[in-house]
């Protein structure tokens, strides 16, 4: 048992895996990806997962969200087994309690920074205005007040992944997962980048899962599974030496942790602090730049709407009362 298990002392795990196995086919081959994992994060954790390439990280990661279904074992997040929920359910499940952050970015490159951080509460059916308003105020907490209505090309590496975090973290989702999250940026970026998803996962007691195979990053985390042919070969527990220390108190019972969630969701956290930002120091004083006329503003409308249409979770009504409280505000 970890140091942070026994602080957790009987609170409930957010993620809790047993047994967990996937195996690909390929052919007549067969790769044994992960070989009985067993894991409990907490609430308010920050786990990493460090391993070499091909060690099973992204499996592992895929698994906890819901994103592949494993060969044998379970997966409980929040006490449901999301290994036996179809796809729909799994996809509402996610919208309403997973955030991801990606190597790539992955931004859509026809919409603008505050659509593409707003496309998670499109999906959820906010409305228009109250998303707007949201992903403002996401963009300006990662330094990109400025940046507003450029498109991911008219951003550099770093910009994108700011927008790629304001993006996974609007919604306030209670867990945020991040693969290779640094994994294209340079040294200074990173650490820009790691200290904001630390910073605002703390802040809105989110728990966040890392995955990486730089040892840099494995400093962030309170706890580090180390992943060695698909299982978990050692568990530290990094409480004390972090790279931002963890403040004393901040250990919660479950239910204040989710009053702090939902006071961080009304007030949208507006004084997360992440430091001084590569975009600060570069542009503090230049002007906003209108990177794009109104009528693109149509289009986006049109392609977040023609996104909406292919997309099941549209206008379903599950998907609207998970945003309602938030929406009312
Ligand atoms: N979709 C897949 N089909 C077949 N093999 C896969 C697939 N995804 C991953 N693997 C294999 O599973 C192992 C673990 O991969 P992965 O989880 O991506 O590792 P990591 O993220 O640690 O680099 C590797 O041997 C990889 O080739
Ligand atoms: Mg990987």
């Amino acid at each position: 048992m970890t140091a942070l298990e026994v602080s957790a002392g009987t609170k409930k795990p957010a993620i809790s895996i047993r047994g967990l196995t996937k195996v690909f086919v390929l052919g007549h081959e067969k790769v044994r990806a992960l070989n009985g994992i067993d894991l409990d994060i907490y609430p308010n954790e920050i786990v990493c997962l460090l391993g070499t390439s091909g060690s099973g990280k992204s499996t592992l990661l895929n698994m906890m969200a819901g994103l592949e279904k494993p060969t044998k074992g379970s997966v409980s997040i929040y006490g449901e087994r999301i290994e036996k929920m179809n796809e729909r359910k799994l996809a509402i499940f996610r919208q309403k309690y997973m955030g991801f952050v990606f190597q790539s970015y992955n931004l859509l490159p026809n919409l603008t920074a505050i659509d593409n951080v707003a496309l998670p509460l499109a999906f959820a059916g906010v409305k228009r205005s109250v998303r707007d308003k949201k992903a403002k105020k996401m963009l300006k907490m990662v330094g990109l007040g400025k940046r507003m209505r450029h498109r991911p090309t008219q951003m550099s590496g770093g910009q994108q992944q700011r927008v790629g975090i304001a993006r996974a973290f609007v919604g306030t989702p209670k867990i945020v997962f991040a693969d290779e999250p640094t994994g294209n940026l340079d040294t200074r970026t990173t650490i820009e980048i790691m200290e904001m998803m630390v910073n605002m996962s703390r802040e809105n007691h989110q728990t966040l899962i890392i995955v990486t195979h730089d040892i840099e990053i494995a400093a962030y985390a309170d706890t580090v599974y180390h992943i060695i042919d698909g299982k978990i070969s050692s568990v530290e527990d990094n409480r004390g030496k972090q790279a931002i220390p963890r403040a004393a108190g901040e250990d919660l019972s479950d239910s204040e942790i989710e009053a702090q969630r939902l006071k961080a969701v009304e007030e949208a956290a507006p004084d997360i602090r992440a430091g001084r930002t590569e975009e600060q120091r570069h542009s503090e004083d230049e002007p906003e730049i209108e990177a794009i006329e109104s009528a693109d503003e149509e289009k986006n409308e049109e392609q977040i709407s023609e996104i909406l249409e292919n997309s099941e979770l549209g206008e379903s009504s599950e998907a609207d009362e998970i945003h309602t409280e938030e929406d009312e505000q």
